[in-house]
């Protein structure tokens, strides 16, 4: 594909000017998985969005690799379908003919090594009529148990390496559902791709917000001398959604709550609040620093576990006007699964900046509404000279990182109302991305597929910090196997299960969702 020269037009606006684009080598993509959901939600448009900015290689190729019988046209129409269905932005014809104006399908099962002999034939194909070789990324959109499969069938076919272009595997989540299922697949992928050729994605680490949780500690004087133990009380992490499971039933059955967000997206978000100044800010550098916050997480004891952790499982209920059905209830569940729909944890960073915060963590689908956020409640103040009465709406300042939706930072600090009292109520200081930057984020997908084609491994998850994260979430995951306790349940549109108020230090309570 080439841009057409409408997309390479940068905008005159003066608050975007540092989104700017670097070269990008020429690249063919392989999506294994192209005509499932993830492929037609998240990839598909945000290869869009980025052709849309004249952000892609001058030249762009891409296959898709899948089980069902499709011609090349069949598929080329059914990737155009998905973009027009669910791009951010309304597709413009031109973009949209130049990047899909070359796709091909390649059909069959993950297991047949044909398959990658037709990818091969494909690839071969592409660098022929460039006159140059192209970079590659195969990109494993497929169920968890073809990752294997798939990587090593890549290295049978002679697919991993290339004297003199890069080539990259993208591997999707779950990484894994415990540590030795994570240490096991990063032994056989790394048996075939070296470290540095292999992308485990975290949506997460590519949304705008979560990045600028970094710009916010490290950009600004202001913060970096209260952020430790002595000034902060405690640390607030919420991923909530109002959404059930919908048709994932599969998937999230034998995942649940803990597996599906915070081993991974959540101790993301720990680890940005957490890590010390990387040196620089490269892969090495910051993975370093991350996977130093997910080594000093203390490993509760089975007995430990109940006090730090809870779950919960959704019931019938109401969310907005809607009346939702509970989780046994939905398409696909057993009616006897007792998998958690909610998990809250009270995490403790034992090291010497963070020693005796409590980091609290939950996560919950069919909650009161969608909100992803990160509060960090400072200490109270030592002393307050005000009269008993003025002194009621005193509370500990708190700054709260909002991930979405309603991007932005706020700053809660007492202040005086006016009047002839000394009263004081807490009043909010707000940066809003949207009114700041006058721009719409960019998806988190097409920053990761920007640095898959770019080489740029720095929000992606490196394998000890995905066996790190299994660390933490391996014993609270036992633990809760091993107990034979009802499963507490909560209200779909509630703020959860009661349960989870139990592992709150005195003088805590959860934020509202
Ligand atoms: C995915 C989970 O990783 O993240 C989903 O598998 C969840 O269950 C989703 O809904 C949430 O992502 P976001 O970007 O909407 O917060």
């Amino acid at each position: 594909m080439t841009a057409p020269e409408s997309a390479r037009v940068a905008p005159d606006n003066p608050l975007v000017a540092g989104l700017e684009r670097l070269p990008v080598q020429p690249t063919t993509l392989v999506i294994f998985g192209a005509t499932g959901d993830l492929a037609r939600r998240k990839l598909l448009p945000a290869l869009y969005n980025l052709a849309h900015e004249g952000a892609m290689p001058e030249r762009f190729h891409l296959i898709g690799v899948s089980r069902g019988d499709m011609e090349h046209e069949e598929f080329r129409k059914d990737c155009e379908h998905a973009i027009r269905e669910f791009s951010r932005r309304e597709p413009k014809d031109d973009v949209l003919t130049g990047l899909l104006s070359q796709v091909r399908y390649v059909a069959g099962t993950f297991e047949d090594q044909d398959v990658y002999a037709s990818i091969q034939e494909v690839l071969e194909e592409f660098d022929a009529e460039a006159g140059q070789r192209l970079a590659r990324a195969y990109y494993l959109s497929t169920a968890p148990m073809f990752f294997p499969v798939i990587v090593e069938a890549l290295g049978k076919q002679g697919l991993a390496l290339q004297d003199d272009v890069p080539v990259r595997v993208v591997i999707e989540k779950p990484f894994g559902t415990s540590l030795a299922e994570a240490t096991e697949l990063n032994r056989r992928v790394l048996a075939v791709f070296d470290e540095a050729q292999v992308f485990r994605i975290d949506h997460y680490l590519g949304k705008e917000t979560v990045q600028n949780m970094l710009a916010f500690r490290f950009a600004n004087g202001m913060f970096e001398p209260l952020w430790n133990r002595n000034f902060i009380d405690n640390v607030q992490i919420t991923a909530a959604e109002d959404i059930g499971i919908g048709s994932r039933a599969g998937y999230y059955d034998q995942s649940g709550a803990l597996r599906d967000l915070i081993q991974n997206h959540m101790l993301q978000l720990l680890c940005h609040v957490a890590m010390e100044p990387p040196v620089a800010f490269n892969a090495e550098e910051v993975r370093n620093e991350k996977v130093k916050v997910l080594r000093s997480i203390m490993h509760p004891s089975e007995a430990e576990t109940a006090e730090m952790s809870a779950r919960g499982q959704y019931t019938a209920g109401h969310v907005g006007a809607e009346d939702v059905p509970g989780y046994l209830q939905e398409d696909g569940v057993p009616a006897t699964s007792t998998t958690e729909t909610y998990a809250a944890l009270r995490l403790e960073v034992d090291n010497w900046r963070w020693a005796g915060v409590p980091f609290y963590l939950r996560a919950g689908k069919r909650l009161a509404r969608k909100i992803t956020e990160i509060a960090v409640t400072l200490k109270p103040v030592p002393h307050l000279a005000f009269s008993q009465q003025g002194s009621l709406g005193v509370r500990p300042n708190q700054l709260v990182m909002t991930v979405q939706p309603n991007e932005g930072v706020s700053l809660q600090l007492g202040a005086k109302i006016p009047g002839t009292r000394m009263s004081i109520r807490p009043v909010n200081m707000e940066f809003n991305y949207g009114s700041s930057f006058l721009s719409q984020s960019p998806e988190a997908y097409e920053r990761l597929i920007m640095d898959v084609m770019l080489g740029d491994p720095t929000l992606f998850t490196r394998n000890d910090e995905v066996e790190a994260q299994w660390g933490v979430c391996d014993p609270i995951l036992s633990s809760w196997a091993a107990s034979s306790g009802p499963l507490p349940t909560y209200e779909s549109g509630s703020q959860g299960p009661l349960e989870a108020e139990r592992l709150l230090l005195p003088g805590h309570r959860w934020r509202a969702i």
